[in-house]
This record gives C-alpha cells, structure tokens and sequence, in this order.
C-alpha cells in the first residue's frame, strides 16, 4: 500500500451510538493458540485489523490451512502445519509474533522466531519469556536475532520478575500441552489473559486461576477442535469514549464489557464527565467544563499503558494541571510531542507529563509514531480548530478496526487520502 495521510477536521461533538470490535490483543494471543489444537477450530468477533492479517498470513506460511473472512471468523485446520520459523517479513508486522515462540514450542517442541516487530515505545526485552520457558524444561535463547526455544517440556514454577502481559501468554501457551504442572506467579491479570484461558479450557486445557496473579496449569495430551469468539476490545472502547469526552459529545458506545472499563470511567467521572454503564454498553456524556486530573498508568486493574496517550491528548484541554506518570514503558510520550504542535502546553519530565490544559487547539500536520500514539493524534485533531494531518496512519490500522467509519457515524469529520 502506499503512502496515506488521515485529515481530521476537529470541533464536531459526536453523538449516537457506535459498536466495538473484537479485541486485538486477545485476537493476538489466541490465534496462535489455535496451533496446539490437534483439529480445526474457528475463531469469531476477530477485528479486521493489520495484526490479523499478519497472522492469517504466518499460520498459512508455518502450513496451516486457513480460511479467513475478514472482519468475521477465521477457520484454521493446525494439523497439515510442519513449520517451526516464520520469516523475517511477517516476523516484523506485529509484535505479538512472538506469540509462535510458545505456541510452537508447546505444539512440537521446537520453536525459532525472528525477534519481533511492533510499536517504537521504548526497549521490549524479551528475557522474562525466554526465563519462563527454561522454567519449564525447555532450552531458550536470543541469537543472530532470532529467539529459540527448544526442549521436551516437564511444566514447572515460573516467577516472573515483573508482571508480563506477553511473557504469561507465552508460557501458557507453551505450557498447556506439556508432560507436567506448571504455576505461573506474579501473573498478568488483563482481560485478554483471562480470554486465552477460556479459549484454551474451551478446548480441553486445565487452566485455573486466569485473572489473578497465580495461574496453574495441568498439562494435557490432547486439545481438541473449537469454536470461540472473542472478547470485545478493550482499548478501542476506552478509545471511543475518550473520543466522546474530548468533543463534548454523547456517545453510547455498544458491545463492550463496562467492567474491563473501570480504570477509565473513574477517571472521566473524576475530569467531571458523565458515564453510566449498563450489562454491555457505556454512555459518555459530557455536561460541563472538563478538569484537570493526575493519571498512573498500572498494570491491571489499573488505568492502562495503551489508554495513556488517548488520554493524555484529552487532558491538553482540560481545566488546570494534569500529571500524567507512565510506569510501564519509557517512550510513550511521542505523541505529546506531535501535540505540542498544536499548542499544547506540555512539559515531559523522564515517564511524567506535565499538561497545563489550553483552552484550544489549533490543527497542525503530524506523524503517528506507534498505534497508541495514533489514536492520540485523532483525539486531539477532533478537538482542534482546523483540519490537521496525520500521518503514517498505517499505525492505526494496526489495531483499530475502521476508526475512521467509526467516529464518521458518530458525525466526526474524518478521511484518508493517498500521498502521491
Ligand atoms: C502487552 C500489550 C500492550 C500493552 C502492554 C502493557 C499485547 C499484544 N500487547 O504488551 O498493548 O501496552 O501489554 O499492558 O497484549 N518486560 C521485560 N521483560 C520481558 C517482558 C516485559 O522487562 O521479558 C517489561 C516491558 O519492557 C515493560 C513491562 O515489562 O516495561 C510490561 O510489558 P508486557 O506486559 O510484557 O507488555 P507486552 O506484552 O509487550
């Protein structure tokens, strides 16, 4: 595809009612999962994003039969499957590739994957997964840009030295088919932890515990064929409802999971925002002048990594000082940069940002830096004076299922033209 830049004309509040895709980083997770199943399984509510395209593309390279319908299912028959690498190419389009390290290791003992791809937010080292497999039987290691991972598994004790959303997927992956128990502390709690297990229980893994930070794992033999939809997302719904806060809209957004959205909607009720929740969906309603407020982000339950930018691009306008503290990564501050232009006024200070609301921003042109930052970049040119430019929106495709459709049906000015 060629070069595209996304033009946003900001100062329409959005209203209406808009419905929220499958959640990405579960989608990420469980169809590599789907390898360890020795028959077919069909995955649902998969989100047509470029991360599952990517993936489509790397189960039919490792020999897998996949049949894919974007934006619905995809039915993936693991057993003609004989690779155990991926190339360097479909490594480098998502980050979660790394994902085939467990999922291969668990389906054949064997595993070799070009070290991953994904968004520039600082160092992603890899060494809590590599431990993890070592801690249950396997030799594994970074190399010649390559991470391998090799080994007859027996299950074991795995302790994580911080919590990993991605060395916990990883390992139960690896560890739902091996020869003995495995117990993973200091665990990741997120949602889409909690989904993989289901999906893995769902065809016959004996996982317990997913969801808090102790997870057990009784090894199986056999996992048979399954059909699965997975979890609305999380982080576009807490996307669209920063979206809707930010223009001073009311939008009922549809097809989520309120209690995933906890974090946030405290936070907005906080800045003055109205949200009510009901069994699957949450309204934000703005009724009165935004204030400023202080943000951590925490793993989960805490207010997410993924929704700092968003709502750090929210606060350029709310009233007073916000201080926003990142813990988790230690380049999630880009997008501020690319705000700055627009007039905010920022001052970032190693993880903390420093926001003194502004009454207005003005459009500027500008570059998505990592997906996160993307989404910023739209919440702060839906706010602006102006029509602003956005480029290498490619970014956003990455994890957001037709944003731009999206906010258009909520009455937002938004479109895509190519670069010549
Ligand atoms: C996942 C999410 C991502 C989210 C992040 C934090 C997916 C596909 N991606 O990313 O959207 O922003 O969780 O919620 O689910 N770390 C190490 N060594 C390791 C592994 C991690 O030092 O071996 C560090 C990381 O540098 C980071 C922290 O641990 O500082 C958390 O990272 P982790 O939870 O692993 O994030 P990801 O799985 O990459």
């Amino acid at each position: 595809m060629g070069k595209e830049r996304m033009l946003v004309t900001g100062g329409h509040s959005l209203e209406g009612q808009v419905r929220v895709s499958g959640g990405k980083n579960t989608a990420v997770a469980v169809i590599p999962a789907t390898l360890l199943s020795d028959e077919p399984c069909t995955i649902e509510n998969l989100p047509d994003i470029e991360d599952v395209h990517a993936l489509a593309d790397i189960l039919a390279e490792l020999g897998a039969k996949v049949d894919y319908e974007p934006g619905r299912l995809m039915r993936i028959d693991p057993r003609p499957a004989e690779g155990i690498s991926i190339s360097y190419h479909n490594a480098q389009r998502l980050r979660a590739s790394y994902y085939l390290l467990g999922s291969l290791l668990g389906r054949c003992g064997h595993a070799k994957i070009p070290t991953p791809g994904g968004c520039e937010i600082g160092t992603r080292p890899v060494d809590q997964h590599l431990k993890g497999f070592r801690a249950i039987g396997a030799e594994a290691g970074e190399i010649g840009g390559m991470l391998t991972a090799e080994g007859e598994l027996t299950g074991g004790d795995v302790f994580f030295d911080m919590v990993t959303v991605g060395g916990t997927v990883n390992v139960m992956l690896a560890a739902a088919k091996a020869k003995g128990n495995t117990t993973i502390y200091n665990a990741a709690k997120e949602p889409h932890i909690v989904d993989l297990a289901n999906f893995l229980n769902s065809m016959g893994a004996r996982i317990k515990g997913a969801g808090t930070d102790i997870i057990r794992i009784r090894g199986v033999q056999y996992l048979h064929g399954s059909t699965y939809a997975v979890i609305p997302d999380q982080i576009e719904t807490g996307t669209l409802m920063i979206a809707a806060a930010a223009t001073g809209g009311d939008v009922i957004i549809s097809g989520c999971i309120p209690t995933h959205m906890e974090a946030l909607s405290a936070k907005l009720l906080e800045m003055g925002v109205k949200v009510t929740d009901s069994d699957d969906a949450i309204r934000v309603h703005v009724v009165g002048p935004r204030r400023a407020i202080n943000v951590k982000t925490q793993v989960y339950p805490g207010f997410p990594t993924d929704l700092q930018q968003p709502m750090s691009a929210l606060l350029t306008t709310a009233k007073g000082t916000s201080i926003v503290t990142e813990t988790i990564f230690e380049q999630r501050f880009r997008h501020l940069d690319e705000i700055r232009r627009m007039g905010a006024h920022v001052r970032v200070m190693g993880r903390t940002a420093i926001i003194e609301g502004v009454s207005e921003l003005y459009s500027a042109p500008m570059t998505a830096t990592d997906l996160r930052a993307g989404a910023a970049l739209i919440i702060a040119s839906l706010m602006a004076r102006g029509t602003s430019e956005i480029y290498e929106p490619g970014f956003i495709d990455r994890g957001y299922e037709h944003i731009e459709d999206k906010l258009r049906s909520l009455g937002a000015e938004i479109r895509r033209e190519a670069l010549l």
